[in-house]
């Protein structure tokens, strides 16, 4: 099985990708590391152990990272996913605990005691935890396989700003890190993931698999759709983070091109701006592959047939 660490900072969507993650056996997921993103680092921390235990997976190793971008204060999204960060379902008070080693130090060491191309790392966030392992211990880039990130958006726009995004806009310092890492990069940017949008009929079905994790996942996604649906008017909200995992499991379900990716960091206007060299007009370094586009009744029908696994 492919290995993975899932950085996150659940959020609805986050917690649908670490579903659909722990139900599948062609992943193997070493870790999954909190960061502070949707809401403060204590309820991430939090939301990440009552998804491993929704799953029925309480041995997963869960770790806390930071609890704050590189340089800027950090900007939370509550008014999208709540205040817990996890609104919806009514899940309990997680017994799991928390392993004791810092998510930083767990992502440079799994790098560096496996081999070259070993491990894949799962970005769901801001990029703080993984600018920190990169800073920490440089070796680490050439031995990543993929850094699959969802972040950014081009010929969309942001969602936080007009231009930028939420995950890269909350810590620009820490996407421009990466991005110039010379890891190998994909990015589910906005442009693909406005192209999966929950539908009543496609919560129907989450819920009609009549599990306990069908129920809260229904529960979940009423909540966080809500959003979406008031402000934009669409039937449904947006599964961002779940593409990430989606395209480990069928990377045939989704369609991009090889560019070079530059983040802005200097400018308020457009702060977190992902700039995206689509038509090729510079030399610059192709540093990611950037998705545009999605089959999105295969991803929903994967997503479905997993999640009725758990
Ligand atoms: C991203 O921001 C968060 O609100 C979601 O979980 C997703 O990772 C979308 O911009
Ligand atoms: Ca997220």
């Amino acid at each position: 099985a492919r290995k993975i660490i899932i950085d996150t900072d659940p959020g609805q969507d986050d917690a649908l990708a670490i579903l659909l993650a722990l139900a599948s056996p062609e992943l193997d997921v070493l870790g999954i590391t909190a960061v502070a993103g949707n809401v403060p680092l204590p309820l991430t921390e939090k939301n990440a152990l009552k998804i491993c235990e929704l799953a029925g997976k309480r041995e997963t190793a869960v770790f806390a990272g930071a609890s704050r971008p590189l340089v800027r204060d950090l900007v939370t999204a509550e008014h999208v996913h709540g205040k817990t960060g996890l609104d919806g379902p009514d899940l309990p008070e997680p017994t799991m605990r928390l392993r004791e080693q810092h998510a930083v130090d767990f992502i440079v060491e799994t790098l560096m005691s496996h081999g070259e191309g070993e491990v894949t790392l799962c970005p769901l966030g801001p990029l703080t935890n993984l600018a920190l392992a990169l800073i920490r211990e440089p070796r680490i880039a050439p031995r990543v396989k993929e850094i699959v990130l969802m972040g950014g958006g081009f010929f969309e726009g942001g969602n936080i700003t007009p231009a930028a995004e939420f995950n890269i806009y909350v810590d620009p310092h820490a996407a421009d890190v990466v991005f110039r890492s010379g890891a190998p990069i994909v990015m589910m940017p906005l442009d693909v993931t406005h192209k999966a949008m929950t539908t009543a009929r496609r919560v129907a079905a989450f819920r009609g698999l009549g599990t306990r994790v069908g129920a809260a996942v229904a529960q979940m996604l009423e909540f966080y759709e809500r959003f979406d649906e008031e402000k934009y008017g669409s039937d449904g909200g947006p599964l961002h983070d779940p593409c990430v995992i989606a395209w480990l499991l069928q990377p045939e379900l989704f369609k991009g091109r090889q560019c070079n990716v530059e983040v802005e960091t200097m400018s308020e206007l457009t702060m977190g701006m992902t700039v995206v060299d689509w038509w090729g007009v510079t030399q610059r370094r192709k540093n990611a592959l950037v998705m545009r586009d999605i089959d999105h009744e295969g991803f929903f029908a994967l997503l479905t047939e997993r999640l009725g696994r758990l």
